[in-house]
């Protein structure tokens, strides 16, 4: 029996707002497990940026070499110590929060990295643990959304979704919301810029930076442009993925947080109106 004409009377007759299933339990659980390893990831990545906080391009660094291009540090003027951070050569006077801090000299504050006090080691052995869960947490959510179709059907921008991104942009400026089964073309490209650029690039800078990985595979680090820019590469990720936390919080609660919030908890979602995209 053809299904277009049921599926067209069930659309028309269904009730304008309702919940939907629209978060499958694999988008959830790898959801909420890289969203834990990011947070220990960042915190325990900060530990280990304060045992050297400079940034360099290219390959080696020290002294005889010109290529900083990130610094934060502490110097004492009349017997008064304070905190900087410079961005290619530019100063500025972060006392309070980089580089000084609860009376010391500290280039991110305790209450930034894990653990609190300075020991490397330790934060190594955290970052290295999340860092290998968030490849194979990522790696299961790939398998998955290939398989149950989530990637083929909500990331993958279609044309129709790129004619509509103007409207789209206009859209989230004015904070206007369509609670749909879809994502929004804004939320595919964004998603998928995480889900396939930064965090992808979050791991290959990472490996690039280890010895082993150097001496077995010495081309990804050239490719890279050097152990420092990758070392730089890294951090700038850090910080593109610490934006893109801010924002999708902000979007989360101006979309409405109980809703959003139970859909990537429970799955289940309450959509606006009876649009087709309900099958
Ligand atoms: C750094 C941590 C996080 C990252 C990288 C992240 C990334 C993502 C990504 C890529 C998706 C789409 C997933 C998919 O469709 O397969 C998503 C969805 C979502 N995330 Fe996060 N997330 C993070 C933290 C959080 C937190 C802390 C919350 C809640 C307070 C949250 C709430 C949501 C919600 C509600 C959705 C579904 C949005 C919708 O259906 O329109 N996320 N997130």
């Amino acid at each position: 029996m053809d299904a277009a004409p049921f599926n067209s009377i069930a659309r028309r007759k269904l009730p304008p707002k309702q919940l939907i299933y629209r978060h499958e339990i694999w988008t959830r659980v790898t959801h909420w497990i890289w969203a834990v390893c990011l947070f220990f990831l960042l915190l325990s990545g900060l530990q280990i940026f304060n045992a050297h906080p400079v940034l360099y391009s290219g390959d080696q660094s020290g002294f005889g070499f010109d290529n900083t291009v990130f610094e934060i540090g502490s110097d004492s003027q009349n017997e008064v110590t304070g905190g900087y951070t410079e961005i290619l050569g530019l100063r500025f006077n972060t006392s309070g929060y980089l580089g000084f801090s609860d009376g010391r000299a500290r280039a991110f504050p305790s209450w930034a990295t894990i653990p609190s006090g300075q020991n490397l080691a330790f934060g190594r052995v955290v970052h290295f643990f999340f860092a290998w869960l968030l490849v194979a947490t990522l790696a299961a959510w790939f398998a998955a959304s290939v398989l149950n179709r989530h990637l083929q059907r909500d990331l993958i921008p279609t044309a129709a979704d790129f004619k509509a991104l103007p409207q789209d942009i206009h859209d989230h400026l004015r904070l206007r919301f369509h609670h749909g089964r879809r994502y929004s073309v804004l939320q595919k490209l964004t998603y998928g810029g995480v889900l396939f650029v930064l965090l992808p690039l979050m791991i290959v800078t990472g490996l690039a930076m280890s010895p082993g990985v150097n001496a077995a595979v010495p081309w990804l680090t050239e490719v890279l442009g050097g152990r420092q820019t990758a070392r730089t590469l890294h951090f700038l990720t850090m910080l593109a993925l610490v934006g893109f936390f801010a924002i999708h919080m902000a979007m989360i609660l101006a979309a409405g947080p109980f809703n959003e919030l139970r859909s990537i908890i429970t799955g289940w979602y309450r959509t606006d109106t009876s649009e087709e995209d309900h099958v």
